[in-house]
């Protein structure tokens, strides 16, 4: 028969995880939550390289990625889908002259306003990001950098709608302007169920506007334009 000792060594661990959830839980209804998460970005990027770069890259990653192209294409503007905790918009909040960020529920939304309310040059949409867009590329008086990192393949609740993502592209690449955009979660491009593929989207983009090119890395696809 099994000693209770022995069991007790295999309970611990799962008890810690458990209560490392519900502490995780109890801080997400506060407004240090976006603190708390940016704190992990450096372990979380180092674990990364230590693990070998996987294909899931870490978000200090993506911020960097973020203000390489701003710097690259002298883009003073940042237009985000989903806002989440605003740790992107956080961390551009010195990068960029403006920053638009949609987010589709209305508790991380609000929660965002009140934690940008003293930037004049954040605004926080709330809303479909296919609905919102329009009013967004519609601010714009130049080329901006897009960060489209909306959950598209299946977020909560907008499950349904497939088309978000290239009725999205293709709105903001016939506005006037030569933006440029990074689309997160490239691995999520699975070319099944009615979502593309990265090379679905690659010949759409390139072949309907050839001025355009289309490249994956780090998990992030890149439409830029053609030199
Ligand atoms: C991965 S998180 C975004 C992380 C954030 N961009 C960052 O870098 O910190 C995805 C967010 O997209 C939001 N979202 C999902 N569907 C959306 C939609 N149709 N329109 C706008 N936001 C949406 C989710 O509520 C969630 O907050």
């Amino acid at each position: 028969m099994e000693r209770p000792r022995g069991r007790l060594i295999f309970l611990v661990p799962k008890v810690a995880e458990g209560g490392l959830r519900a502490f995780r839980r109890l801080l997400k209804r506060t407004p240090v939550y976006g603190l708390y998460k940016a704190l992990g970005h450096h372990p979380d990027y180092w674990y990364w390289i230590a693990r070998g770069r996987p294909t899931r890259s870490p978000h200090l990653l993506k911020q960097k990625t973020v203000r390489e192209y701003g710097e690259k294409y002298g883009l003073r503007t940042l237009v985000e889908t989903g806002t989440y905790y605003g740790e992107m918009v956080a961390a551009m909040r010195t990068r960029f002259d403006r920053i638009y960020s949609i987010e589709y529920v209305a508790e991380l939304a609000n929660r965002a306003r009140q934690k940008f309310a003293r930037h004049p040059h954040i605004r926080i949409f709330c809303g479909d990001s296919r609905v919102v867009m329009p009013e967004v590329l519609a601010l714009l008086t130049g080329p901006a950098l897009f960060w489209l990192d909306a959950g598209y393949y299946g977020w909560v609740g907008k499950q349904g709608d497939q088309q978000r993502l290239s009725a999205e592209l293709e709105m903001i690449l016939s506005h006037p302007y030569p933006h440029i955009i990074l689309l997160d979660d490239a691995r999520g491009l699975i070319g099944q169920n009615g979502i593309p593929s990265v090379s679905d989207v690659k010949s759409y983009v390139e072949s309907k506007f050839p001025q355009r090119q289309v490249e994956v890395q780090f998990d992030i696809l890149r439409i830029t334009r053609r030199t």
